[in-house]
């Protein structure tokens, strides 16, 4: 039976994870695909550390450069994150002909053109099953079970963190930075976790499921992002009160009244108020999903833990076996990371996204407060769909709530301005936009 050779860099919660499931699995999956996988070398920064999952002496180094060039490593597994070395990493292997699997999302969301192109150069491919939602198998899903759809809506949970973070607020009533804390100790968070809570990696994964589902490059600096870092325990309990939950949400979706051939696509990462009977409301803890509709297929969605060693490991796994399954059968750029398309696709900007939105007030407790707000509103052509002072609050200042009806997020934003100005309104407004899926 043929043999594949790993040469695995990073040898951390994920690469620990892939070292330990293929010692298990491995006889397994050579039985499937008949190709059996050997770790043959691991690469690690300091060879003193204490680890959780401890590889044999001979394996290890700190020269990554000896793993790419070994001659008898087949196929480097770059785990290492980060974007500087890791390029050179998965760029030094790539020009020798070596495919490379990575989990390494914020890798390809800065480098990703130039990535697929050397794959492409060098007659070689790169797998990145792991970069987006964990153990969730969703590029094969874009790339090969829903080739035959347009992709017209896609709504992801798609950063563990950050939904642990807010499920544990919203169920237990936790802090913040303890349930942070916890989810760097059970190895979901990124280094620096800043990544998570400020959106910035569920921005890389959005940008990759975009650029998949549309057909061309998303660049980052396109792609609106608010993290969760501002979100309070008050408003988890008022969206409570009004049947909402509130999710960081990935968007991608075809602007509505957009012709396809001038395709404008909203693609998006935002703190969402998701209505409770939405199903996307009870994903919880480290998990994620994905809501995807395809014009043929309608409304599809894909469910599983989104970080942790074993999750990602078995992502890691699938590109595994299909890089030795290529390897074996001599194929080279099997399917195309992104099939150009759609190459005049366009971002829009989130000046023209419109959505419904939630906005707490924190205003002086008297007479005439709610016609001052309605007038500036009114001013601005937005529209309220209701307006509530929730009970229990007595003093000087009141939290006031209101649900504002569809409406551009420059208008929204103008008109926020000119409310926070009100000598009535004494803390800056807090805006959460609400989705209804439609
Ligand atoms: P990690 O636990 O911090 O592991 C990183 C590993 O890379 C460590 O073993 C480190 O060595 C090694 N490393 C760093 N710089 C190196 C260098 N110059 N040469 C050789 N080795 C080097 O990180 P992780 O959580 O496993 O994440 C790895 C990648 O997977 C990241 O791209 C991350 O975004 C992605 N990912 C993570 C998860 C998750 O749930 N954790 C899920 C999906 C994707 P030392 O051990 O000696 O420090
Ligand atoms: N830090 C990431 C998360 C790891 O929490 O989703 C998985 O990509």
């Amino acid at each position: 039976m043929r043999q594949v050779n790993l040469g695995i860099i990073g040898g951390g919660t994920v690469g620990g994870g892939v070292y330990q499931a293929v010692q298990r699995n491995g006889a397994l999956m050579a039985s499937r695909l008949g190709v059996s996988l050997s770790v043959r070398r691991v690469a690690v920064r300091d060879l003193k550390k204490a680890r959780a999952v401890s590889f044999p002496a001979g394996l290890i180094t700190a020269d990554w450069r000896s793993v790419v060039a070994d001659s008898e490593v087949d196929l480097i597994v770059e785990l290492m994150g980060g974007t500087t070395t890791a390029r050179q990493v998965v760029l030094a292997a790539l020009k020798l002909g070596k495919p490379v699997v990575t989990a390494n999302k914020a890798l390809l969301s800065a480098h990703g053109e130039e990535l697929f192109a050397a794959a492409q150069q060098h007659g070689t491919n790169l797998y990145y099953e792991a970069s987006v939602a964990g153990g969730i198998p969703i590029i094969k899903v874009l790339r090969e079970g829903l080739v035959g759809n347009r992709i017209t809506r896609l709504f992801g949970i798609v950063n563990g963190t950050c939904n642990y973070i807010l499920s544990r607020m919203k169920e237990e009533g936790a802090d913040f930075a303890a349930a942070l804390a916890d989810a760097q100790r059970l190895g979901y968070a990124e280094a620096p976790p800043d990544l998570d809570v400020d959106g910035h990696d569920a921005a890389h994964k959005t940008g990759i499921l975009a650029s998949l589902a549309h057909g061309f490059w998303v660049n980052p600096k396109q792609i609106y992002t608010e993290g969760i870092r501002n979100i309070t325990k008050q408003d988890i309990e008022f969206a409570a009160k009004l049947g909402y939950t509130i999710r960081l949400l990935g968007c991608v979706k075809v602007a509505a009244g957009v012709r396809r051939k001038q395709s404008a696509i909203q693609v998006s990462v935002y703190p969402v108020l998701v209505p409770n009977s939405h199903v996307l409301a009870n994903v919880n803890g480290v998990f994620n999903a994905i809501l995807v509709r395809g014009d043929v297929v309608g409304d599809t969605l894909y469910y599983g833990q989104g970080a942790g060693q074993d999750a990602t490991a078995s992502a890691v796994l699938s590109d595994l076996a299909d890089a030795a399954l290529d390897l074996k059968c001599g194929t080279k750029n099997r399917i195309p990371p992104f099939v150009p398309h759609e190459r005049d696709g366009a971002v829009l900007p989130m000046d023209d996204v419109v959505s419904r939105y939630y906005v707490r007030l924190t205003v002086e407790d008297r007479p005439g407060v709610f016609a001052k707000i309605a007038g500036v509103l009114a001013k601005a052509k937005i529209g309220i769909s209701s307006i509530i002072q929730p009970e229990g609050h007595n003093g000087v200042t009141v939290p006031v709530i209101l649900m504002i009806h569809d409406a551009p997020n420059a208008a929204m934003r103008k008109a926020l301005d000119a409310v926070a100005k009100l000598p009535v309104v004494k803390s800056a407004p807090v805006m959460i936009r609400v989705e209804s899926f439609e």
